[in-house]
Formats: structure tokens, sequence, C-alpha cells
């Protein structure tokens, strides 16, 4: 940082803030719309807690671990708030546990759930405010204030000393005054400036903004879908992320083309549940949408997640034989390979019902790589259970599966159900369930050894003198090269190699 910024934001006149994200695509994205939002209200981002004026956590409360992070982050940083700088949580932990937030760690200001991220300028807006205010109160004070902050300033926008908070579907304010904030002493905890957006998650809205920071530079994130109506019985995300809500098919194009003028060949295209996408123009059914990403002239590659397989159609695979733009992967998590676990996840399928799925991509023209999610140790998951899960993962030679021990979420019905697995039994299912599917992938991978594959090339990896590729199925396949090809080009590739999670190979010509 240069001299005078750093003096800049040492004296706290230099908008600065850091954010970090967990969890999940989604919030990786939305963490792109936020920090955009912010660079356009004039801030700086910085990469460390102790360069900025305010921290942000995007947060995840898909499992217990993933929640219990923020906290830990929040205890570690908490001393800063002496220094004047202010904390902020977004996303699922901060719908979930709301205004339990300020107990658990009074040093927060903000607390802001997916759902009213169409409302964060104007939250920033006052957490501004609040600290221009508290800074007037200092100067007060202050012999010099007067050359620092001016004769008169307004009072904050929207702060007012309000008891509880604001359910007026935009902002709340929890409680407390923005007076007498110190920068200098530390806030006693009645002047806690408390700013939330937590009542939307019944809105129509998407979060849709001109200002993305894009910050993966080979792959253009795009929602089509937020939030989630399916409900099963193990998940947190229909209370965290509200209601199902799909954008209009004209504006994802619109979004698809301007990424393409940026210079993106690769789009990913994201929902908690893609395959639910409802065009409220009612121009295009999702498979539509999806081969119309993948004709837009500049496109190489098109991705979806998160697929559910009771909503998954056959036009979907269709799509996939008759587009070559659209990538031969497809993520449809499975949960469990026991229909009567999945009857009791509430999963809306049942083991046939997701094979006739599977069978249908075997039989597409294309090979498709097929990747899923399973959880071990749900509540009353036998050992019978589980052993159809294992069957169920031989039957259909996954090509990546990403496994969770079950753990219990706040205000989902599997919370009432009897037979929990103790976590010792999780833990050793899991780890069957692991060395079974490594067994799998070796074998998996081992057949590309001799074919020719194309990958866009994603970096380079110095000290193994290699370059880092990705192909169409979504595998990493690192490869050495006689002539230094450029990063988000695209090239091909003769295996030489295989491992249980990549391949390995030498650029052709
Ligand atoms: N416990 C364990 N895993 C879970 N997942 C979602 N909720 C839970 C939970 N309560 C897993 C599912 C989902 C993935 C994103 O996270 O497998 O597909
Ligand atoms: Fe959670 Fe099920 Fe919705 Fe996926 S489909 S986000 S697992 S409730």
């Amino acid at each position: 940082m240069s001299g005078v910024r750093q003096q800049l934001a040492e004296s706290g006149h230099e908008k600065t803030f850091y954010l970090e994200t967990f969890g999940c695509q989604m919030n990786v994205h939305d963490s792109e719309k936020v920090v955009g939002t912010l660079l356009q209200q004039g801030y700086r981002q910085v990469e460390t807690v102790e360069q900025a004026g305010l921290i942000l956590y995007n947060t995840c409360s898909i499992r217990d671990k993933a929640e219990q992070k923020v906290f830990h982050r929040l205890a570690d940083f908490k001393k800063l708030q002496a220094k004047g700088k202010k904390f902020g949580v977004l996303g699922c932990v901060a719908q979930q546990e709301g205004e339990k937030i300020f107990e658990r760690a009074p040093h927060v200001s903000l607390v802001c759930g997916s759902a009213s991220y169409n409302n964060l300028l104007q939250m920033l807006v006052q957490l501004e405010g609040a600290q221009l205010e508290a800074e007037i109160d200092v100067g007060s004070q202050d012999p010099l204030a007067s050359s620092r902050s001016g004769a008169s300033l307004p009072a904050p926008r929207g702060i007012s000393p309000a008891a509880s908070p604001v359910s007026d579907g935009l902002l709340g304010l929890a409680s407390g005054d923005a007076r007498g904030l110190s920068r200098n002493s530390g806030p006693r905890t009645q002047d806690l400036v408390r700013i939330t957006g937590l009542d939307d998650r019944q809105t129509d809205k998407c979060f849709e903004t001109e200002f993305t920071a894009r910050t993966n530079p080979h792959r253009g994130y795009i929602t089509i879908i937020e939030g989630c109506d399916k409900f099963c019985a193990y998940c947190v995300v229909p209370f965290t992320r509200g209601k199902e809500r799909s954008r209009t098919s004209g504006s994802v194009l619109a979004e698809a083309r301007q990424i393409v003028d940026l210079g993106y060949t690769e789009i990913q295209l994201l929902g908690q549940n893609v395959n639910s996408y409802r065009d409220p123009d009612g121009k295009k059914s999702f498979a539509e949408l999806l081969a119309a990403v993948g004709e837009i002239p500049g496109i190489r590659r098109v991705r979806f997640t998160t697929s559910h397989p009771r909503d998954f159609g056959r036009d979907i695979v269709d799509a996939i034989d008759a587009v070559p733009a659209l990538c031969d992967h497809v993520h449809l998590p499975v949960q469990s390979g026991s229909s009567r676990v999945l009857d009791a996840m509430q999963r809306l399928y049942t083991r046939e019902q997701y094979l006739e799925r599977i069978e249908w991509m075997k039989t597409a023209r294309r090979e498709i790589s097929i990747t899923t999610d399973v959880i071990v140790g749900f509540p009353g998951e036998t050992e019978a259970d589980f052993a159809e899960t294992l069957s169920l993962l031989e039957y259909v030679g996954y090509d990546g599966v990403f496994s969770f021990k079950y753990s219990p979420r706040p205000n989902t019905p599997a919370l009432h159900l009897d037979d929990a697995i103790p976590e010792q039994e999780k833990s050793r299912r899991l780890e069957v369930l692991m060395a079974k599917q490594r067994e799998i992938q070796v074998a998996r991978y081992r057949k590309y050894v001799g074919t020719k594959i194309e990958v866009m090339v994603e970096g380079r990896n110095e000290s193994r003198n290699q370059w880092i590729g990705r192909t169409s199925q979504n595998k990493t396949l690192n490869f050495t090269a006689s002539a230094n090809p450029k990063v988000g080009s695209y090239t091909k590739v003769l295996v030489t190699g295989s491992f249980p999670n990549s391949l390995l190979g030498e650029m052709v010509a």
C-alpha cells in the first residue's frame, strides 16, 4: 500500500473492507456480487483483516463445522474492534442465527441473510452513517475535529435508537444508538450499532446487480435460481436462503453475453436446485435455457450445479447431446442408495427413479461424467441401508463423491427423528465409503490413459513444472508442454498417467 493510502486507511478516512467466504459455489458467487456492491460504494478490498475498516464473513451453515468457523474467526479478531473496525456477518449463519449473533459476538454491527442482499447498499449507508456520527461524537471533544469532519454533518439516515428490530421487510436496526461510539475506547454494549437484513426470505426478487466483481478468471458464474422449496429433512437451506425464485431467461442470457464480452469462454449456471428453474416470462425451460447459453457465440463451456434428481429431466441429457458447448458432466446428489432412507430424508425419489436418470446419462451419445453427494449416518440408517449406498456407488461408477457425516441442523425436521447414529459409527461408515469410492475412481481415471482430451489451461504449478488443465468433464489434467500455452486457452493433451483424483499428460499440437 502506498504511504498516503496507508495513512488514509489508518486514519479511518479510506473505506476498506476484507471479505472471507465460506461454503458453496453459490456463496462464492454471492460474494462476487457483494464485493461489486462495496467497490461501487467507494470501498477498496484489502487482503488482511488488519488492513480493513470493515470485516465481512459470508458464512455457511450447511453442517455444524462450517457454522463454527465463523464464530472462531469473530473471536480471533474481536480485539480489533477497539481500533474502530466494524464486523458484519452475511449469508446462511447470519440468517439462521439472526440477532443471536449480536449476543454471542457483540462486536458485530451487521447481520444480513442472502435474501436481503438487495438492501445491502442501504445497510452500508446506515453503517457508514453510524461510523460518521461516532466520529463527530469523538470529534466534539477533539480540538482537531472541525478540520477533520466539517461543520455540520447529517444524522445517519434510517438509524434510530429503536429497541427492537424493525420488521418492515427492509432494514432492521436491532438496538442501540450510534452516538457515543468511540474509535479509541471501544464501544459500550448499549451503544452498539446493529443493523439487520433478515426479513426477506419470502421475497420474489433475486439479487441482480450490474456490479459483480468476478474473481474467478476462467469461469463466469451466473445465478439462475435462488432459494429452495424442497425442504429435505436434513437441510437448512430452505430456512436460510428463502423460497425459490428464478430470474427471467432474458436477464440470464443478457448476463451471459456480457460475460462473453468480458472475455470469458466458460459459464456456470448456479442454483440450489437448477432443475426446478421456472422462467417468470414463461419463455424457456431449464434445458432450453442451458442450450441457449451454450449457443451464444464465443462460449466454449457451460456447466450447471446443483441438480435435484426429482426435477432432473431427460431433456437435459438431450441438450447435452445436441449442444457441444454443454459440458459432459452432471453433478446429481443421491444422498443415499436406500429408498427407505431417501423417504426419511424427504428426497421425493426412490433408488430406482434415481437409477433411471443415471440410465438416461449412460445411454447418451456423449460419455457423461457423473458426480454426487452422499450423507452417511442419517438417523435410522441401518447397516443394510448403508450397504445399498455402497452398491449404488459401484453400479453408477461416479467420477467424484462428496461425502458427509449427517450433521443435525436447527429447524430441520430430521432433528426430531429417533435412532441417531453414534458419531463413531458415522465416521466408520464415512471411511468405508471413501475407501470404496477411491477404488472406483482409480479404475475410472485409469481408462483415460492413452486418450487425447481437450483442456482449458487454468494455470501453472511451478514446483512441479506442470500446467494445470481442466477437462469438460471437470477433471483436473496436469500436463507438461514444450511451448508455453496461454492461461485461459484450450489445448489438446495426451493422457499418460492417472491418479484417483486427477490425470497426467503431455500437450500435443
Ligand atoms: N448433514 C450432512 N450433510 C449435509 N448436506 C446438506 N445438509 C447436510 C446435513 N445436515 C450435504 C448434502 C448436500 C451437500 C451440499 O451437503 O449432501 O447435497
Ligand atoms: Fe437442501 Fe434439498 Fe434444497 Fe438441496 S434440494 S438445498 S439438499 S433442501
